[in-house]
């Protein structure tokens, strides 16, 4: 038997290159060897977006047409909608008692999440338990493996806590994942920074159009120290060369233009200009798998309620399991 691996995103807008790199990209490859299930993390989402629930439900359909355009085959992988799945909260109830409320505080994901959005001391419950939650997407699904980056590690090792402490008091029920980290590159945002983040405004997303790759292409920073065509570049850690690596196929077009570049014989104009021509044939298979989707409504249902059905079956199994070893399977 396969084994199974879980990935989850939290629906909160539209995906850029930075996940496709990052992870859809690991996904499609997977979703082959392994029994995939993908959560749409839409409760989970709910913890930082409750004032925004809308927010959070438009973004549920937007990511499938996301994932079918970055190829992955909902008749391969399992799409499953968290909140249609109530043992995933039945579980998280019982897991609460199996941790510490410091333990969860302490977890480094969430700390350093609560500083980002400026909690201050007003976190809510819900979301410093994010991380049970997580246990219970994981455990529900008996996830062997489940890939992460590396800021998702602390989630994992929490699982895994959770799990053994269930199996200690209750006998072996859960199966105790492992964190599949593979090499996650990291895609730098169009400005040179860190990552691509929405709210840098730096980033190309898998459903731009053409035009608007051209004109984010254009308006990317390069080596900063270089003043004219005829200076010198440098390469390394150069955006525009780092997207070249990553979406240009013709390797021999990019060597060409690193060369000219180190030589100063190459303008940033041509360099971008090609730059956008090699996204947007990347862009262009994903493009016609969401025109195809998108023009067919019942197909994102069809795609959703399935794989949703799917999981739940799985998820009550694993519920009847828990309250077995728990004892509490009454039989009124
Ligand atoms: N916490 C993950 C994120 O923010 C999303 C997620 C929810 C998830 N449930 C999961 C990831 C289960 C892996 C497994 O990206």
């Amino acid at each position: 038997m396969k084994k199974r691996i879980l990935t989850g995103d939290r629906p909160s807008g539209k995906l850029h290159l930075g996940h496709f790199v990052g992870s859809l990209a690991n996904r499609v490859k997977l979703q082959d060897e392994y029994d995939q299930y993908i959560l749409i993390a839409d409760v989970q989402a709910m913890t930082d977006n409750f004032e925004n629930p809308e927010k959070v439900a438009n973004s549920v359909r937007e990511l499938v047409l996301d994932y079918v355009a970055a190829g992955i085959d909902p008749s391969r992988s399992t799409i499953v909608v968290q909140s249609m799945v109530p043992p995933i909260a039945e579980l998280t109830v019982f897991y609460m008692n199996l941790v510490t409320l410091n333990r969860v505080l302490r977890n480094p994901t969430v700390k350093d999440e609560i500083r980002q959005k400026g909690f201050g001391d007003r976190v809510p419950a819900g979301f410093a338990m994010y991380p049970v939650s997580q246990a219970a997407d994981i455990t529900a699904f008996a996830a062997n493996l489940v890939p992460v980056g590396a800021d998702q590690l602390p989630m994992i090792e929490q699982t895994r806590e959770i799990v053994r402490r269930f199996n200690q008091l209750y006998g072996e029920t859960l199966v105790e994942p492992e964190a599949l980290v593979g090499e996650f590159p990291r895609l730098v945002g169009t400005d040179g920074g860190a990552k691509m983040s929405k709210s840098l405004d730096n980033c190309i997303y898998l459903s731009d159009s053409s035009e608007e790759v051209i004109r984010r292409v254009m308006g990317m920073y390069t080596d900063p120290n270089r003043v004219r065509a005829t200076d010198p570049g440098k390469v390394e850690g150069n955006p525009v060369f780092i997207y070249h690596d990553a979406f240009n196929v013709n390797k021999e077009e990019v060597e060409d233009l690193k060369k000219r570049y180190r030589e100063g014989k190459v303008g940033d104009i041509e360099v971008k200009q090609k730059l956008a021509v090699a996204i947007n044939s990347f862009l262009a298979p994903m493009r016609t798998r969401r025109n195809n989707l998108e023009s067919n409504p019942a197909e994102v249902n069809r795609i959703l309620s399935e794989g949703t059905e799917r999981g739940r079956k799985v998820a009550e199994e694993t519920l009847r399991r828990v309250k077995t070893a728990m004892k509490i399977s009454y039989q009124f």
